[in-house]
């Protein structure tokens, strides 16, 4: 099989270099593209007929306008990468009759309650982000070709920064952090997306009835604050010499940090549909944290 990945410098994007090499030939592009190929997702024509030149068994779209607070104030920008672009993606895949996987995100949602949305709960996006992403999964449906699409959320990778990172910097700087204790979701490592999109990737070859839209998260939920708090329990217990100068974190709501973009505060995401489909079991996130914690400290 041959795979076009888009986007492998992202954080997913450099996991899907990792868990896609050993199914097959991986032609992997950035933005800057490579060989006459563009990977550059505002060149609409140019993804086209790079698809046209790779002819790849799967396409997977690791690139997005992820800057989510920014996307407020270049909507056009983020409507081209987030739903225009997949739109050519899934186009191009149905005429070659390649298998398209995409990634979305549960700021579909308005995150109103507190249950763990499934596939099918009603979407209302409070930014920008959230539209486009929802337009981008609805054009690659309206195309009518095979395609996975993964809402994941609260993502994170040991590569690059991530806010365990700047947790563990702040808590460094100051003596008392605050952070937002009324958001809820699942903090999920990208090598968990990656090594999962592998294995849905590798069935759905086998059986295409298994394609179409799953939530992927790991298991369990948290806050922000909590998450914090447990970034820095773990690295005093795994590293006694590191400097944490912070002596109190203290809860804040959304509400008293305002930013451009309104973010859901549920991002609970219902996972069973995935885990029953790909018989997968997704592990609790502090797994992949204590991990990550791991390597980078
Ligand atoms: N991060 C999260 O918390 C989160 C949550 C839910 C869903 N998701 C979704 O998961 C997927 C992967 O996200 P991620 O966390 O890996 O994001 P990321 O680390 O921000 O990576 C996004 C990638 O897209 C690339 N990109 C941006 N603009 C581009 C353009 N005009 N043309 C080509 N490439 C472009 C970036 O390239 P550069 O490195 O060159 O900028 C980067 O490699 C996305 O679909 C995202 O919407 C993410």
């Amino acid at each position: 099989m041959r795979i076009l990945l888009l986007g492998r410098n992202g954080q997913v994007g450099w996991e899907l270099q990792r868990s896609l090499a050993p199914l097959g030939e991986l032609v992997a592009l950035d933005r800057r593209g490579a060989a006459g190929l563009v990977g550059e997702l505002s060149d609409l024509d140019g993804l086209a007929a790079t698809v046209r030149a790779v002819r790849p068994t799967v396409i997977v779209n690791a690139a997005a306008h992820t800057a989510v607070d920014k996307a407020e104030s270049e909507p056009d920008l983020a409507h081209r990468l987030n739903a225009e672009a997949p739109a050519v993606l899934a186009r191009e895949a149905a005429a070659l009759g390649a298998l398209l996987v995409h990634y979305s995100t549960d700021y579909v949602f308005d995150g109103s309650g507190d249950a763990p949305r499934t596939e099918d709960a009603p979407t209302h996006p409070l930014s920008v982000y959230g539209q486009t992403k929802l337009e981008g999964e609805r054009a690659i449906r309206a195309a009518g070709g095979r395609h996975l699409i993964l809402r994941t959320s609260w993502v994170y990778a040991a590569r690059g920064g991530n806010f365990a990172k700047t947790m563990l910097r702040l808590a460094g700087e100051r003596e008392r952090l605050t952070v937002i204790n009324d958001q809820w979701g699942a903090p999920t490592g990208a090598e968990l997306i990656a090594d999962v999109s592998a294995q849905a990737i590798a069935q759905v070859r086998q059986q295409p009835e298994k394609a179409g839209l799953y939530h992927l998260a790991a298991a369990g939920e948290t806050t922000w604050f909590d998450y914090a708090n447990y970034v820095l329990e773990t690295a005093k217990k795994a590293q006694q010499a590191i400097k944490i100068k912070a002596t109190e974190t203290l809860p804040i709501a959304t509400s008293a940090y305002p930013t451009p973009a309104r973010r859901p505060l549920n991002s609970r995401l219902d996972t069973r549909a995935l885990q029953a489909a790909f018989g997968l079991r997704l592990p609790p996130w502090q797994d992949g944290v204590r991990r990550m914690l791991a390597e980078t400290l």
